[in-house]
């Protein structure tokens, strides 16, 4: 065994007394060195050095960066990781040869970046074998070629299987957008259905109606006058302003009144449907003008029947004409209609954005200033519309539910600028350079999978050759967009 080295001083972190080497015998008895020759493990002994820890101290932490391989001789480890603030145990053994830190170190010699994937501590008084990184990777590219590709290969699959898992939950989070959007699309629906039982029930009436008709109990010439009548009252209310619900009552009041004078029993319904289609006392007058007294009733009944029928078909019109449009943009979003790239105007993407994150926007006030005289761009449809998700989603966020959400476009020179602000608390200055990080999140789990922003930033830099950057102050957040207004995308 040989002594403590002079030059091999202990410069990581830890409280280390003392250092020494191994020697080949020693170290055949690791089984992370079995099978190597007397001159390999001759190398080592010459290159590891013993150093010893104290129980319960920081060896290394997972922000530093990768310098060197350690070899538990003795003593007990902790392997642990950050997640979320929160330290977890990975691994705790006592097992001899246990081996944590410069794993990567043989990828890539020239990346001298990598950091620690993990920390580690001692649990109680220990000694380890510390090879330093540069050592480690010329043994491993020399000694198992064949090793090193393929623990490349592995550790690029799982890098990328990481990555797919994360995407998928950013998609999956997206997807709660469409369950806000089946939401938007249920209430219209949900009317609708409403509206069309209650329009059966007036249809039932109505061929009652027709009935009484045929048996010659009401006067042909009176059903016609009605029906004269039901048309220009019904063209009259349909350029009047919808009235206020003071309005409505005081014409409910003056209804009653005009009702009970003609000797009209249980007004109060009728009186009802009558002021919500906006017909008051006067109109009262011009009817009782038009049919005998003792038909005043069942004439005004007969109107008022009209009027709610007409009143639900609008209902109607409405629910579906919503339900039409909702859907109308979940196409022009997703651009399901269209190929990949193609000529677009970046305002139907922006607005059919808006319309599908509506469920999340709730109380938010959306301005548009459009300059609706920019041309259409080449552009990736269905891809710039993350972008325009990603951004108003992390607006949206910013805003907690309230504030102003500015969408903006304009030209600059051979750009098309779209911005995209919020009147939120502003990106503080020590996130700002990560937010374009993959995984940089500041929200809580689940809630966020850091991708938004990196995915935005691919789209635009990488599929569009366009730029994006944040300006961010305590009032409030813009994501400035720069798009070529023309290109050949491939
Ligand atoms: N408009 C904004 N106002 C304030 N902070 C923002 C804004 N946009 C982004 N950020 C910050 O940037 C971080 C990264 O945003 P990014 O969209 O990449 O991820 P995320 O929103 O956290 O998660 P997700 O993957 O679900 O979008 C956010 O966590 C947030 O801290
Ligand atoms: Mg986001």
């Amino acid at each position: 065994m040989s002594e403590p080295s002079a030059d091999t001083t202990t410069a990581t972190a830890g409280s280390a007394t003392g250092v020494r080497r191994l020697s080949v015998d020693e170290l055949r008895t690791l089984f992370l060195f079995e099978g190597l020759t007397d001159d390999q493990l001759q190398w080592i002994a010459e290159r590891g050095e013993v150093r010893t820890y104290d129980g319960d101290v920081a060896v290394y932490s997972e922000a530093d960066p990768a310098d060197y391989l350690f070899i538990l001789l003795s003593g007990g480890l902790r392997m642990s990781r950050s997640v979320q603030g929160e330290d977890l145990t990975v691994v705790e053994t006592q097992y001899r040869g246990a081996y944590s830190g410069a794993m990567r170190a043989f990828v890539d010699a020239a990346d001298d970046t990598f950091t620690y994937a993990n920390s580690l501590a001692t649990t109680e008084p220990s000694s380890f074998l510390v090879l330093s990184s540069a050592h480690f990777a010329e043994l491993m590219r020399t000694w198992f070629p064949m090793a090193v590709h393929l623990l490349d290969g592995l550790y690029l699959g799982i890098r990328n299987s990481e990555s797919v898992v994360r995407q998928r939950e950013h998609l999956a989070r997206l997807g709660t957008l469409s369950a806000g959007l089946a939401h938007e699309l249920n209430n219209p629906a949900a009317a609708a259905v409403r509206a069309t039982g209650q329009l059966r029930d007036q249809v039932a009436r109505a061929r009652h109606k027709l009935k009484l008709l045929a048996y010659g109990k009401i006067d042909a010439e009176l059903i016609a006058g009605l029906v004269e009548l039901q048309e220009t009252t019904m063209l009259e209310m349909a350029d009047r302003p919808a009235l206020s619900p003071v309005e409505v009552s005081d014409l409910e009041d003056g209804l009653i009144d005009r009702l009970d004078e003609s000797g009209i029993s249980g007004a109060d319904d009728l009186a009802a449907v009558l002021a919500s289609a906006g017909l008051g006392a006067r109109w009262v007058d011009r009817v009782a003008d038009a049919v005998s007294p003792d038909t005043l009733d069942g004439s005004l009944r007969f109107l008022a029947n009209t009027f709610e029928t007409e009143a639900l078909m609008d209902e109607i019109t409405e629910a579906t004409t919503r339900i039409s449009n909702l859907v109308g943009a979940v196409k022009q979003y997703a651009y399901m209609d269209s190929s990949a790239t193609q000529e677009i105007d970046v305002h139907v993407g922006l607005d059919s954005t808006v319309v599908i994150l509506g469920h999340k926007l709730g109380a938010i006030e959306v301005r548009r200033e459009y300059d609706r005289s920019l041309p259409k761009i080449p552009a990736f449809a269905a891809e710039l519309n993350q972008v325009w998700t990603n951004l108003i989603d992390n607006a949206a966020d910013a805003m907690g539910g309230h504030g102003v959400l500015t969408l903006r476009t304009s030209r600059e020179d051979d750009w098309l600028v779209v911005e995209v602000a919020d009147d939120g608390p502003g990106i503080p200055a020590d996130v700002l350079p990560r937010i374009f990080d993959a995984f940089f999140t500041t929200k809580d789990v689940g809630a966020g999978t850091g991708l938004g922003l990196e995915n935005a930033k691919r789209i635009v830099c990488k599929r569009h050759r366009g730029e994006i950057e944040p300006v961010s102050s305590p009032e409030g957040t813009t994501f400035r967009v720069k798009l070529p207004l023309a290109q050949q995308l491939r």
